[in-house]
């Protein structure tokens, strides 16, 4: 699923950013080679490096 439109960015490469350790949008669109053009990303690349979080922490339990 694209979640930047601006640089068709999706999920997946959200996660894999995250695993990498990038937490916030800013972050996240560095690892990935892009960066912030209109912003309306913002809130989900949050929402799916917070999700991607809790998956990890539970996967270490
Ligand atoms: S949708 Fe991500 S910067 Fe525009």
């Amino acid at each position: 699923m694209y979640v930047c439109l601006c640089n068709a960015l999706t999920d997946e490469d959200v996660c894999r950013a995250r695993a990498a350790g990038a937490c916030r949008p800013a972050e996240i669109l560095a690892a990935c080679n892009c960066r912030a053009q209109c912003g309306t990303c913002a809130r989900t690349l949050r929402d799916i490096a917070r999700a991607h979080a809790h998956e990890l922490a539970d996967a270490a339990d």
